[in-house]
């Protein structure tokens, strides 16, 4: 016992002298802020200038002479990006870069389950260790304002509460692993079309309510270690050099600490960039126009000439040391922090997270009889399906390749065709093609697994489908986009709302030989369906990465009960949206061509909001999806009738599984005003919570909200406001599916 007790003295004798004999900056014993500003006053102006921008696509210098090590970050939101050359786009063509690719952020927000989006950054988190990246460059939260958004599929929905629900565990689940969120794009980064010209014009109102919310989340709760500022312009400031943006509303209105990451290419002034809140230069096209320059990091705006300023007294250091303790906070948050986990890279566990996701995620859309009397079609009777007829080019095309930044290199991923194949073994798979939309066979040097190249007409492929639909019992049409140029992929927008390649005119030539199609939709975004009275069921099967396959099987074949709900409205055609309803989109160039103004006229109104006052019916709502079990949902229950600002007020409802599989149902809470000051949305979503249920079982749900649900942005006042009087709680399983209210009142 002395033994022990000796040596324990010995042993806190020695790490205090040791700690003695450290400087500040590296004692772990002495608050964060201590070390920093220890670090800070030990470095030289050119050590203090390096650390603010770019040393290559990706990395920026640490400290060498101090000990701090270079910061790595990488994409993207749903899996770690293959490390590419020092000074370019392309791969460097790692042998130990692939990694799991997680569903798509939209299929994420499907879920509408925030223990897997948890669960999401959290597996994320394992891989950018195992990879030693230290920022990812994710989530994404810019708000689904149009359904022509190119990157849609990589954000989370049109709902500021939903996206800021799901946004908050996926940046804790991530940096609780000591791996940076950077979320992205700040802000109003909805379209990808001009995406570098667009000047956003939009009411006070609709940027608090609508555009801000999710990011605001993932700052004040979620407590985001980084953000990445956006393309776009916002009153006639580029977004990663915009006072209002990031000095005020970011740093100042939410206390945000972390760093003011540049979007690769989106600063494009060092006065602005000074002054405005950027902390952190990236991608910067050093000729000012649209190529890069191989080694000019020189030349960037936070680099020589900012140091150059600041010699000549332009400015003083007080911006540069603001920069750079973000930056040093930053190192501490995760390069410098030991107490790290070990990462992790193509993990089983890492697999099982991305199929349970997938798997929840998935939405059925649609589930008819295909005559009237009989069982719906899905999932597949497999008693009476002996021959299935798989057909379209989304069923033997890789996802994971295109798209943009988030392309990855998956170490697998299961093409919807062989999940099928491998699940339905006792069943004759025949495939068709059916058209061709893209075959390019490569992306930033990643190649696809299969060469799509097909020369043959659109009567071929047709009448080929068309004869092996004919022999079938079941026909499943994988469709929808595919993340080429202008169907779902950075840098544009789609042109359009139909579905591309033909693929209408083959659902109706298939109809006319087989009633009973599936059509499986895989896209990040609504597409018009024009046939679909005549097609019993629809699922959307998103973007869902490495388990695609599999999940999208399983899902088919009743192994697994759908659960997913939509995160954003399905309009029947554009028309129904109210961006171009009111033709906003993309907006007005001025005379000289190099700014685009898009005014977004519709306000608040985006989405559900939209069609809810306009009394639209769109093809799917907003939180739209069905089962393959059914569930009561008894009458709600307050327990008050009024409530106060300091005050909270629950609802309580019973939920019954009446079927007989096991499922979950989400049920859903809208806030409505009954009476107002301003003109207010018909509801909005303010609660919601998704129940697992067995067969027969109830459940009891609560529902609790206070008075921010109430409350709208006074613009007069520049703060959110609540109004006394008269509210309405909305609740049920859908947007347009409300299956009981309760009337309070706000004191
Ligand atoms: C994209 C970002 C991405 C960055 C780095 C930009 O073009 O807008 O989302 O993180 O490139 O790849």
């Amino acid at each position: 016992m002395k033994k022990v007790v000796l040596s324990a003295l010995l042993f806190s004798a020695t790490v205090s002298a040791q700690a003695q004999g450290l400087p500040v900056y590296l004692d772990e014993s002495k608050p964060v802020e201590e070390r920093i500003n220890d670090a800070l006053s030990r470095m030289t102006l050119d050590e203090k200038i390096a650390v603010i921008h770019a040393q290559s696509k990706f990395s920026s210098p640490g400290v060498k002479r101090l000990g701090f090590p270079d910061l790595w970050t990488d994409d993207g939101p749903h899996g770690v990006r293959p490390d590419v050359l020092w000074d370019e786009w392309q791969q460097a063509g790692q042998s130990n870069d692939s990694c799991v690719a997680f569903p798509a952020l939209t299929c994420l927000a499907a879920t509408w389950n925030t223990q897997l989006s948890r669960l999401y950054g959290e597996s994320l988190g394992e891989e950018a260790l195992y990879r030693k990246k230290s920022v990812i460059l994710g989530p994404g939260v810019n708000i689904y304002r149009t359904p022509l958004g190119g990157r849609n599929f990589e954000y989370m929905g049109e709902d500021p509460f939903l996206a800021s629900r799901m946004v908050v565990p996926y940046v804790q689940g991530l940096q609780s692993k000591g791996v940076a969120a950077c979320v992205k794009h700040y802000a109003l980064n909805n379209d990808e079309e001009y995406r570098h010209q667009v000047n956003v014009i939009v009411s006070d109102r609709a940027l608090h309510e609508i555009y801000l919310p999710a990011f605001k989340a993932a700052v004040t709760e979620g407590k985001a270690w980084s953000i990445m500022g956006a393309y776009n312009l916002y009153k006639n400031q580029h977004n990663c050099q915009n006072a209002i943006l990031l000095n005020k509303i970011l740093k100042h209105d939410w206390g945000f600490d972390g760093v003011v990451i540049s979007d690769w290419g989106g600063c494009h002034d060092t006065d602005e960039a000074v002054m405005n809140g950027l902390d952190l230069e990236f991608g910067t096209w050093t000729d000012g126009l649209t190529m890069g320059r191989t080694n000019a990091y020189d030349s960037y705006h936070l680099a020589v000439a900012y140091k150059e300023a600041i010699q000549a007294g332009k400015y003083t250091t007080k911006e540069l040391d603001e920069k750079v303790r973000r930056v040093l906070r930053l190192f501490y948050r995760t390069t410098m922090q030991r107490e790290k986990p070990y990462g992790f890279l193509c993990s089983e566990s890492h697999y099982d997270a991305a199929l349970k996701i997938a798997q929840e995620g998935i939405v059925l859309l649609k589930n008819d009889p295909v005559k009237k009397g009989q069982s719906p079609l899905l999932p597949l009777d497999l008693s009476k399906t002996k021959r299935i007829l798989v057909v379209g080019e989304n069923a033997i095309k890789m996802m994971t390749v295109g798209g943009g930044s988030s392309s990855l290199k998956a170490q697998k991923e299961i093409l919807p065709i062989d999940g099928i194949t491998s699940r339905l073994s006792s069943v004759a798979i025949d495939y068709a093609r059916g058209y061709v939309g893209d075959t390019i066979r490569s992306f930033d040097g990643v190649t696809v697994g299969r060469n799509l190249y097909d020369t043959r007409s659109v009567a071929e492929l047709t009448a080929e489908a068309v004869e092996k639909a004919r022999q079938a019992d079941v026909v499943i049409f994988f469709g929808g986009l595919n993340k080429s140029s202008y169907q779902d992929s950075e840098g544009h927008d789609r042109k359009d709302y139909g579905m591309p390649y033909g693929q209408n005119e083959l659902v109706e030539s298939l109809l006319a030989v087989n009633k009973n199609l599936v059509f499986v939709n895989i896209s990040g975004n609504g597409v018009a369906m024009p046939w679909i009275q005549k097609v019993p069921a629809v699922v959307q099967g998103w973007f869902v990465g490495s388990e695609a396959g599999e999940a999208i099987a399983s899902v088919l074949c009743g192994d697994v009960n759908p659960s997913g709900k939509l995160p954003f409205t399905w309009y029947a055609s554009l028309g129904q949206c109210g961006a171009h309803a009111l033709d906003t989109y993309p907006g007005t160039w001025r005379a000289d061509h190099d700014i685009i103004d898009e005014e977004y006229k519709e306000g608040i109104y985006v989405g559900y909001r939209w069609t809810d006052k306009q009394k639209i019916r769109p093809l799917f709502a907003f939180g739209h999806g069905l089962s393959y079990t059914t569930f009561k949902m008894d009458k709600p229950v307050a327990d008050k009738q009024q409530m106060t600002a300091d005050e909270k007020i629950t609802f309580t409802i019973n939920v019954t599984n009446t079927g007989n599989r096991a499922g979950a149902e989400t049920v859903q809470l809208y806030i409505s005003d009954k009476k107002a000051s301003v003109d207010r949305p018909v509801k909005e979503l303010k609660a919601f919570k998704k129940v697992f249920l067995q067969p027969g079982e109830s459940q009891q749900v609560s529902l609790t909200v206070g008075c921010d649900a109430l409350s709208f942005y006074d613009e007069s006042k520049s703060q959110w406001t609540a109004e006394p009087g008269q509210f309405e709680a909305l609740i049920g399983t859908a947007s347009d599916r409300i299956t009981g209210k309760c009337t309070f009142e706000f004191k």
